[in-house]
């Protein structure tokens, strides 16, 4: 079973899924890199101060800076302090010179700030002496990271919610849209448009969906020509019918007024024979085009069943010659008798019909292909070329004008080849260069 829809899912899904988390994973990184610094002009306030505190101290004013320091916490709500550090390396130790370079008490201004620790980080800023540092606690005002929570919040929630739902409504599209298309054809058809297809609208796609498209489009196709070919058969014998209803009528109207009744009783029978066989037939062909019915699936001697049909038809058509040339046997399986013995004999009977008194009907039964093949050729007129298809459509007579005509229903060839295609078989009509009729019938199943 074709699974594309299937693998496009997962292949969605799976990658969809990796592609978010190496998103949000990214983004939350470079946010809170970019969000761990202290902004530049509060890097710049924090070097001021630094330079005021170095000018105070170099003064030698000592009250100013105490001063100075004393009113900058007061308006930072923060600690801040000069302090000298001098290092004593002890016990012979001593200190290596990189080591002085790195050396400092609190933080540069340009470093990093832990954005998760609670506490605000000491800041210091070193004076051109090397040994006294300026060192002010972080004030909460120029704390970086303020908007962390919300942009985490965004970054862990919004984020991922917003991607997910366009996520759905992608693969929600995806798999809605043939189901729409499918679901207006459907609509469309229950309401009497036969036409309605899905497939065409579907365009290259080629996956789940699309196979529910292709079989939606050949059952439509299929019912579609079932209820026209339905139509037209009821159509048909409707009109088959009013020209034996009018004869009955007017039959009847002569024994009620009791005109000739001894003449009018036999001819009312007849007309209802013919009725009947005409409903019957009818009913018949329409079983066999609707429900591609499983026929009886039976062993039989073809030439012992054909030998018996070219008799009966001896018999019945005495005027006429009909030859037959055949196997000894002819063995086929899974056939169903009935169906292929009516078929035979609609065909023999209409050679008979057709060709005129002291004709010659010549029947051929002979293997072909491990199929056996039965031609039935006579001498009549055959039929125009341009016909040879259209006589086994259901109701059509060939040149119904033509003088001494069989009357017929032009039901018997439509029926034929119904129930040859029922049993696996198939029949055409050809005129032969001599004129008359010649029907090819291919029986399948051949046993030699
Ligand atoms: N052997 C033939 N020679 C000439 N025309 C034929 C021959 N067989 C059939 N046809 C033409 O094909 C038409 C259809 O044949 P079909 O057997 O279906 O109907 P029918 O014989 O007219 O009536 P039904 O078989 O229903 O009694 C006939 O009306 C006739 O015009
Ligand atoms: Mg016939």
């Amino acid at each position: 079973m074709n699974r594309r829809l299937w693998w496009k899912l997962c292949g969605l899904l799976a990658v969809g899924t990796l592609a978010l988390f190496w998103l949000i994973s990214l983004l939350g990184a470079t946010t809170e890199q970019q969000m761990s610094f202290i902004a530049r002009h509060h890097q710049e306030t924090l070097r001021a101060w630094g330079e005021t505190a170095e000018r105070l101290y170099n003064s030698g004013n000592e009250q100013a800076l105490a001063k100075w320091l004393e009113a900058l916490q007061a308006r930072e709500n923060t600690w801040a302090a000069v302090v000298r550090s001098r290092l004593e390396p002890l016990a012979g130790s001593r200190l290596q010179e990189d080591f002085m370079d790195r050396f400092r008490l609190g933080r540069d201004v340009e470093w990093k700030i832990h954005l998760y620790f609670v506490e605000n980080p000491t800041m210091e800023i070193t004076f051109a002496d090397g040994v006294t540092h300026f060192l002010v606690t972080l004030p909460q005002r120029m704390r970086p990271g303020t908007y962390l929570p919300e942009v985490r919040l965004v970054l862990k929630v919004v984020l991922p919610l917003t991607v997910l739902l366009i996520f759905c409504l992608v693969i929600y599209r995806h798999v809605m849209n043939p189901i729409r298309q499918l679901e207006t054809a459907t609509r469309q058809f229950s309401e009497g448009h036969l036409g309605a297809r899905v497939r065409s609208l579907l365009g290259g796609r080629n996956d789940e969906l699309a196979s529910l498209a292709d079989t939606f489009d050949r059952m439509a196709e299929r019912i579609g020509d079932l209820i026209l070919s339905q139509r037209r058969l009821i159509a048909d014998l409707s009109h088959e019918l009013r020209t034996p209803l009018t004869r009955i009528d007017m039959a009847i109207s002569c024994v009620e007024e009791g005109i000739n009744t001894q003449h009018f009783i036999p001819r009312l029978r007849r007309e209802c024979d013919l009725m009947q066989s005409l409903v019957e037939d009818t009913l018949t062909l329409a079983w066999l085009e609707n429900e591609q019915p499983a026929l009886d699936a039976e062993a039989l001697d073809l030439t012992d069943l054909v030998d018996s049909i070219v008799s009966d038809a001896r018999y019945e058509y005495p005027d006429h010659q009909l030859s037959l040339e055949a196997p000894d046997t002819a063995l086929i399986q899974n056939t169903s008798q009935r169906a292929l013995a009516q078929a035979i004999e609609n065909v023999i009977r209409n050679a008979c019909n057709y060709t005129p008194a002291g004709g010659i009907i010549r029947v051929v039964l002979a293997a072909d292909n491990g199929a056996y093949r039965l031609t039935v050729a006579d001498q009549g007129p055959g039929v125009p070329p341009e016909q040879t298809e259209l006589i086994f459509k259901p109701f059509f007579r060939a040149c119904r004008d033509r003088e001494n005509a069989p009357a017929g229903h032009g039901l018997g060839l439509a029926l034929a080849r119904r129930q040859l295609e029922a049993i696996g078989g198939r029949i055409r009509a050809r005129n032969r260069p001599g004129g008359g009729l010649e029907m090819e019938l291919w029986l399948p199943e051949a046993r030699l």
